[in-house]
């Protein structure tokens, strides 16, 4: 660090903090532990890093600050746009467009216009703390812009992108009207990363349509002023989460204790499935809560001996799709249960909270099938978390095909949540899988997710993008 200005510099959407205001209106905060803040601690920390993004409140005014020896500079957005940019362009435009129009995306003008404005706000904050010639790593689609509003502002930075999201096929993408718009965007960057090889593809092939550029395998040349090239890599650096963390918490006595105590207050039954979602409808909840209705219905599950815990912790609740998916979630669940629960017994938990993370590690620790089965997921650290909290082995994953998870966790067992009748075996022979399978799958499991792990990931993005030659600016 050289005159308050950082030699590393995190842009997200979101600030790494909680905060309250209390009675006398002063603010306070403490770091929330999320997977991103964990992962890029020990970097931050090292280099004495800087994060720029959102507080999460409307119209938060704030200087910068630091929290455990890191720099956090607020963004502050207004409630028109958090409508235009955060709910309306980020969260009804790009999220379904990138999640395979799940839900058909709204196009407008107005919310377009927000979001350019806002990215420049956040390319302007970071330009201002970045130390010369530093690495600058710019997260997620709310923030596509940065990078090439960055790189003009200093085009002495080198910029990371990471897209935590799918990429959507080319047919997808070309829907949205401001497409060349956002891969000029996001070609600011140096290195743009993605969950699979086939998202940093489908970006390649869009970059082939929507520009005049020359791309060769995943490096793409762009000419810049007085003649000078430039290449930007664009490759899959697949996430993952803090692995020993949740194999410790697991293994703790604490944790161990208050997963009993779940299965008991759950009425002890002989089964218990878990789902862990935001409630978000590419996550395939309803898919899943049909599947296991009608396995009710056709007595292959019986209430008591099963129970599925749903935890679905309450995201984006501004937005209509989202407003629709709880009715429909709570419509279903209600109708499932009056049907086949007893006084005393339902066959579904439904639970709309969030919990914080040694609670999730007994659920996990709890379940004996955990289902995963989203229509469409970046990555789903859901799954990873599940695998990393088993030290004892017991245990199935089923993950749905249409995650970056199942890319890498050979030893889950493979669904089409589309496909209901195949999810219903899935999830019958997952019950009734025997001691021996569980532990042959969880073992290859454990395996890759205790080896891959967030500090894995953060370092390889990184060494990657250190490696860039600083850029020559002129004078
Ligand atoms: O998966 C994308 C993501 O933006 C995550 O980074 C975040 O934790 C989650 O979705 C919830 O998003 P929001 O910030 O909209 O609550």
């Amino acid at each position: 660090m050289s005159n308050d200005l950082y030699d590393f510099v995190v842009v997200a959407n979101r600030l790494p903090v909680d905060f309250t205001v209390a009675d006398d209106g002063s603010i306070s905060w403490t770091r929330s532990p999320g997977g991103l803040v964990t992962a890029l601690d020990p970097v931050m920390q090292g280099a004495e890093g800087a994060w720029v993004g959102w507080p999460g409140a409307a119209d938060l005014d704030h200087e910068p600050f630091d929290v455990d020896g890191v720099r956090l500079v607020p963004v502050r957005l207004s409630d028109g746009e958090i409508e235009l940019y955060y709910e309306g362009f980020s969260n009804d435009t790009l999220w379904p467009l990138y999640h395979d129009v799940i839900q058909t995306p709204a196009y407008h003008r107005t919310w377009w216009d927000a979001y350019r404005k806002v990215n420049r706000r956040f390319a302007e904050k970071a330009a201002e703390q970045a130390a010369p010639g530093a690495i600058v790593w710019v997260h997620d689609y709310q923030l596509q812009l940065v990078p090439a509003i960055l790189r003009e502002l200093r085009p002495d930075l080198r910029i990371g992108f990471f897209n935590h999201i799918p990429f959507p096929a080319l047919e997808i993408f070309a829907q949205l009207p401001w497409r060349s718009q956002v891969v000029h965007g996001l070609l600011g960057a140096d290195l743009i990363g993605f969950q699979r090889t086939s998202d940093a593809a489908n970006f390649v092939r869009s970059v082939r349509r929507f520009t005049d550029l020359t791309t060769r395998g995943e490096v793409i040349t762009v000419p810049e002023d007085g003649g000078e090239r430039r290449h930007v890599r664009a490759a899959a650096f697949p996430i993952s989460i803090d692995s020993r963390q949740f194999d410790r918490l697991a293994r703790s006595p604490e944790v161990a204790a208050r997963a009993l105590e779940i299965r008991k207050e759950i009425g002890n039954p002989q089964v218990m499935l878990l789902g862990v979602d935001r409630l978000d409808y590419t996550k395939g909840i309803l898919h899943r809560i049909k599947a296991f209705g009608e396995l009710l219905a056709d007595g292959r599950l019986t209430v008591p001996n099963v129970t599925l815990v749903q935890v679905a912790s309450p995201s984006r609740e501004n937005v209509g799709a989202y407003q629709q998916l709880r009715e429909d979630v709570e419509l279903l669940v209600g109708r499932i249960n009056g049907e086949f629960g007893h006084l005393g017994n339902a066959p579904i938990r439904y639970l709309h909270h969030s919990y914080p993370t040694e609670e999730m590690a007994a659920l996990y620790l709890a379940a004996d099938v955990m289902l995963v089965t989203a229509l469409r997921d970046g990555m789903n650290l859901v799954a990873k978390e599940y695998v990393a909290a088993r030290s004892d082995e017991r245990g199935v994953l089923v993950l749905s095909e249409f995650t970056g998870a199942a890319d890498e966790l050979v030893g889950s067992v493979l669904v089409n949540p589309h496909d209901i009748d195949g999810m219903k075996d899935r999830i019958v022979s997952a019950v009734e899988m025997d001691a021996r399978d569980q532990r042959k799958r969880m073992r290859r499991l454990r395996r890759r997710v205790l080896e891959d792990d967030v500090e894995k990931w953060s370092q390889a993005f990184l060494a990657v993008l250190s490696a860039v030659p600083a850029h020559k600016v002129s004078a």
